[in-house]
Protein backbone atom coordinates (compact mmCIF):
# COMPACT_ATOMS: atom_id res chain seq x y z
CA UNK A 1 0.00 0.00 0.00
CA UNK A 2 1.72 3.54 -0.66
CA UNK A 3 2.35 5.70 2.26
CA UNK A 4 1.42 9.55 2.00
CA UNK A 5 4.64 10.18 3.42
CA UNK A 6 7.44 10.73 0.40
CA UNK A 7 10.64 8.63 0.41
CA UNK A 8 13.45 10.01 0.49
CA UNK A 9 17.17 8.69 -1.65
CA UNK A 10 19.93 9.40 0.53
CA UNK A 11 23.41 8.02 -0.78
CA UNK A 12 26.61 7.80 1.31
CA UNK A 13 30.07 8.31 -0.58
CA UNK A 14 33.85 8.10 0.41
CA UNK A 15 36.60 6.44 -0.36
CA UNK A 16 37.92 2.85 0.95
CA UNK A 17 37.54 2.41 4.68
CA UNK A 18 35.50 5.31 5.53
CA UNK A 19 33.12 3.48 7.34
CA UNK A 20 29.70 4.33 5.37
CA UNK A 21 28.36 0.42 6.34
CA UNK A 22 28.61 1.15 9.89
CA UNK A 23 26.79 5.06 9.43
CA UNK A 24 23.96 3.64 7.30
CA UNK A 25 23.16 0.46 9.89
CA UNK A 26 23.46 3.24 12.68
CA UNK A 27 21.13 5.37 10.75
CA UNK A 28 18.74 3.10 9.19
CA UNK A 29 17.82 2.56 12.99
CA UNK A 30 17.64 5.52 14.11
CA UNK A 31 15.17 5.69 11.17
CA UNK A 32 12.86 3.26 11.91
CA UNK A 33 12.55 3.78 15.47
CA UNK A 34 10.57 7.08 14.49
CA UNK A 35 8.34 4.84 12.31
CA UNK A 36 9.51 5.22 8.83
CA UNK A 37 10.39 2.23 7.20
CA UNK A 38 14.15 2.06 5.69
CA UNK A 39 15.25 0.03 2.65
CA UNK A 40 19.07 -0.18 2.86
CA UNK A 41 21.08 -1.39 0.15
CA UNK A 42 24.37 -1.04 -2.30
CA UNK A 43 26.17 -0.41 -5.11
CA UNK A 44 27.33 -1.77 -7.29
CA UNK A 45 24.76 -4.38 -6.17
CA UNK A 46 21.10 -4.78 -4.92
CA UNK A 47 19.57 -6.80 -6.74
CA UNK A 48 20.63 -10.77 -7.85
CA UNK A 49 21.83 -9.31 -11.53
CA UNK A 50 23.33 -6.28 -9.88
CA UNK A 51 25.41 -8.32 -7.45
CA UNK A 52 26.41 -10.70 -10.56
CA UNK A 53 28.06 -7.90 -12.52
CA UNK A 54 29.34 -6.18 -9.06
CA UNK A 55 31.63 -9.79 -8.94
CA UNK A 56 32.84 -8.91 -12.37
CA UNK A 57 33.57 -5.34 -11.08
CA UNK A 58 35.21 -6.17 -7.86
CA UNK A 59 37.76 -9.00 -8.42
CA UNK A 60 40.36 -10.01 -10.13
CA UNK A 61 43.67 -8.04 -11.27
CA UNK A 62 43.23 -4.40 -10.43
CA UNK A 63 43.66 -3.59 -14.25
CA UNK A 64 41.13 -6.13 -15.38
CA UNK A 65 38.69 -3.69 -16.87
CA UNK A 66 39.38 -0.30 -19.24
CA UNK A 67 37.43 2.61 -16.78
CA UNK A 68 35.08 2.90 -20.22
CA UNK A 69 34.26 -1.10 -19.88
CA UNK A 70 33.84 -0.16 -16.29
CA UNK A 71 31.89 3.08 -17.13
CA UNK A 72 28.94 0.29 -19.03
CA UNK A 73 29.39 -2.14 -16.41
CA UNK A 74 28.32 -0.16 -13.37
CA UNK A 75 25.16 1.65 -15.49
CA UNK A 76 23.91 -1.62 -16.52
CA UNK A 77 23.94 -3.05 -12.31
CA UNK A 78 22.57 1.05 -12.04
CA UNK A 79 19.84 0.46 -14.59
CA UNK A 80 18.70 -2.67 -12.90
CA UNK A 81 18.59 -1.39 -9.44
CA UNK A 82 17.08 1.63 -10.05
CA UNK A 83 14.23 -0.03 -11.52
CA UNK A 84 13.66 -3.16 -9.67
CA UNK A 85 14.58 -2.01 -6.05
CA UNK A 86 15.21 1.82 -5.60
CA UNK A 87 12.29 3.54 -7.66
CA UNK A 88 9.63 0.89 -6.37
CA UNK A 89 11.02 1.64 -2.87
CA UNK A 90 10.49 5.80 -2.89
CA UNK A 91 7.49 5.04 -4.30
CA UNK A 92 5.87 3.30 -1.40
CA UNK A 93 7.10 5.71 0.62
CA UNK A 94 10.33 3.98 1.76
CA UNK A 95 13.68 5.64 3.23
CA UNK A 96 16.21 4.50 0.35
CA UNK A 97 19.75 4.40 2.05
CA UNK A 98 22.34 3.46 -0.68
CA UNK A 99 26.16 2.65 0.07
CA UNK A 100 28.07 3.98 -3.23
CA UNK A 101 25.38 5.43 -6.00
CA UNK A 102 26.30 7.75 -9.46
CA UNK A 103 29.00 10.27 -7.60
CA UNK A 104 31.42 6.87 -7.03
CA UNK A 105 30.98 6.16 -10.84
CA UNK A 106 31.78 9.84 -11.29
CA UNK A 107 34.55 9.80 -9.08
CA UNK A 108 36.15 6.80 -9.79
CA UNK A 109 35.99 5.91 -13.43
CA UNK A 110 35.19 9.89 -14.71
CA UNK A 111 38.03 11.49 -12.43
CA UNK A 112 40.28 8.86 -10.94
CA UNK A 113 40.00 6.39 -13.63
CA UNK A 114 40.32 9.14 -16.91
CA UNK A 115 36.73 8.66 -18.51
CA UNK A 116 36.01 12.02 -17.80
CA UNK A 117 33.06 13.34 -15.45
CA UNK A 118 31.31 15.30 -18.41
CA UNK A 119 31.64 11.94 -20.12
CA UNK A 120 30.39 10.24 -16.92
CA UNK A 121 27.64 12.93 -16.40
CA UNK A 122 26.42 12.78 -20.03
CA UNK A 123 25.66 8.88 -19.76
CA UNK A 124 24.00 8.95 -16.60
CA UNK A 125 22.23 11.56 -16.66
CA UNK A 126 21.42 12.80 -19.93
CA UNK A 127 21.32 9.35 -21.96
CA UNK A 128 20.03 6.83 -18.70
CA UNK A 129 18.57 10.00 -16.81
CA UNK A 130 19.27 8.54 -13.78
CA UNK A 131 17.70 9.85 -10.81
CA UNK A 132 19.62 12.39 -8.13
CA UNK A 133 19.45 11.10 -4.87
CA UNK A 134 17.23 13.85 -2.36
CA UNK A 135 21.05 13.94 0.05
CA UNK A 136 24.31 12.66 -0.57
CA UNK A 137 26.82 12.16 2.61
CA UNK A 138 30.41 12.62 1.49
CA UNK A 139 32.39 10.68 4.48
CA UNK A 140 36.11 12.18 4.19
CA UNK A 141 39.00 11.32 5.75
CA UNK A 142 42.86 10.93 4.48
CA UNK A 143 43.67 8.14 2.32
CA UNK A 144 46.28 6.55 4.69
CA UNK A 145 43.54 6.02 7.42
CA UNK A 146 41.14 4.79 5.52
CA UNK A 147 43.35 2.19 3.64
CA UNK A 148 44.96 1.33 6.58
CA UNK A 149 41.44 0.32 8.61
CA UNK A 150 40.97 -1.93 5.26
CA UNK A 151 43.67 -3.76 5.86
CA UNK A 152 43.56 -4.05 9.33
CA UNK A 153 39.89 -5.54 8.09
CA UNK A 154 42.01 -7.91 5.94
CA UNK A 155 39.45 -6.83 2.79
CA UNK A 156 41.19 -5.94 -0.39
CA UNK A 157 38.49 -6.02 -3.50
CA UNK A 158 40.48 -4.98 -6.72
CA UNK A 159 39.83 -0.94 -6.76
CA UNK A 160 42.14 -1.21 -3.49
CA UNK A 161 44.88 -2.39 -5.12
CA UNK A 162 45.23 0.02 -7.37
CA UNK A 163 47.61 1.81 -5.59
CA UNK A 164 47.65 5.48 -3.39
CA UNK A 165 47.81 7.88 -6.48
CA UNK A 166 44.03 6.28 -7.65
CA UNK A 167 42.81 6.89 -4.04
CA UNK A 168 44.30 10.18 -3.34
CA UNK A 169 42.06 11.29 -6.86
CA UNK A 170 39.32 9.58 -5.46
CA UNK A 171 39.36 11.81 -2.29
CA UNK A 172 39.68 14.95 -4.33
CA UNK A 173 37.33 14.34 -6.81
CA UNK A 174 34.54 13.50 -4.13
CA UNK A 175 35.49 16.71 -2.85
CA UNK A 176 35.76 18.50 -5.78
CA UNK A 177 32.15 17.54 -6.69
CA UNK A 178 30.60 18.30 -3.06
CA UNK A 179 31.84 21.89 -3.64
CA UNK A 180 30.48 21.85 -6.60
CA UNK A 181 27.21 20.96 -5.60
CA UNK A 182 26.74 21.71 -1.50
CA UNK A 183 23.25 21.92 -1.55
CA UNK A 184 23.15 18.52 -2.37
CA UNK A 185 26.05 16.86 -1.27
CA UNK A 186 27.21 17.35 2.41
CA UNK A 187 30.84 16.63 3.35
CA UNK A 188 31.14 14.79 6.82
CA UNK A 189 34.43 14.60 8.44
CA UNK A 190 34.95 10.87 8.86
CA UNK A 191 38.38 10.61 10.62
CA UNK A 192 36.64 10.65 14.22
CA UNK A 193 34.55 8.30 16.55
CA UNK A 194 31.62 7.16 15.25
CA UNK A 195 29.21 8.71 17.84
CA UNK A 196 30.34 12.06 16.37
CA UNK A 197 29.68 11.37 12.88
CA UNK A 198 26.90 9.66 13.56
CA UNK A 199 25.42 12.49 15.50
CA UNK A 200 26.56 15.03 12.24
CA UNK A 201 24.64 12.96 9.96
CA UNK A 202 21.50 12.51 11.91
CA UNK A 203 21.66 17.16 12.37
CA UNK A 204 22.47 17.20 8.65
CA UNK A 205 19.01 14.75 8.24
CA UNK A 206 17.15 16.91 10.63
CA UNK A 207 17.73 20.04 8.98
CA UNK A 208 17.19 18.81 5.75
CA UNK A 209 14.05 16.40 5.95
CA UNK A 210 12.68 18.20 9.19
CA UNK A 211 12.53 14.48 10.41
CA UNK A 212 12.48 13.69 14.56
CA UNK A 213 14.58 10.81 14.39
P1 LIG B 1 33.20 -2.03 -1.72
O1 LIG B 1 34.02 -3.14 -1.17
O2 LIG B 1 31.73 -2.02 -1.47
O3 LIG B 1 33.84 -0.68 -1.28
P2 LIG B 1 33.48 0.18 -0.05
O4 LIG B 1 33.19 -0.76 1.08
O5 LIG B 1 34.68 1.03 0.15
O6 LIG B 1 32.28 0.97 -0.47
O7 LIG B 1 33.49 -2.00 -3.27
C1 LIG B 1 32.90 -1.13 -4.12
C2 LIG B 1 33.99 -0.67 -5.03
O8 LIG B 1 33.43 -0.34 -6.30
C3 LIG B 1 34.69 0.57 -4.50
O9 LIG B 1 36.06 0.37 -4.53
C4 LIG B 1 34.32 1.63 -5.49
C5 LIG B 1 33.92 0.89 -6.73
N1 LIG B 1 32.88 1.57 -7.51
C6 LIG B 1 33.20 2.17 -8.71
O10 LIG B 1 34.35 2.15 -9.13
N2 LIG B 1 32.22 2.80 -9.42
C7 LIG B 1 30.94 2.88 -8.98
O11 LIG B 1 30.08 3.48 -9.65
C8 LIG B 1 30.61 2.24 -7.74
C9 LIG B 1 29.21 2.27 -7.24
C10 LIG B 1 31.62 1.60 -7.04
Amino acid sequence: MASTSPGRFVTFEGGEGAGKSTQIARLAARLEAVGLRVLRTREPGGTEEAEAIRRLLLEGRAERWTPTAELLLVAAARAEHLARVIEPALEAGVWVLCDRYLDSTRVYQGLAGGVGLERVDRLQREVLDFRLPDLTILLDLPVEVGLARRRAAGAGSRFERKGPAFHARVREGFRMLAAAEPERIALVDADRPLEEIEAAILALLRARFGIDA
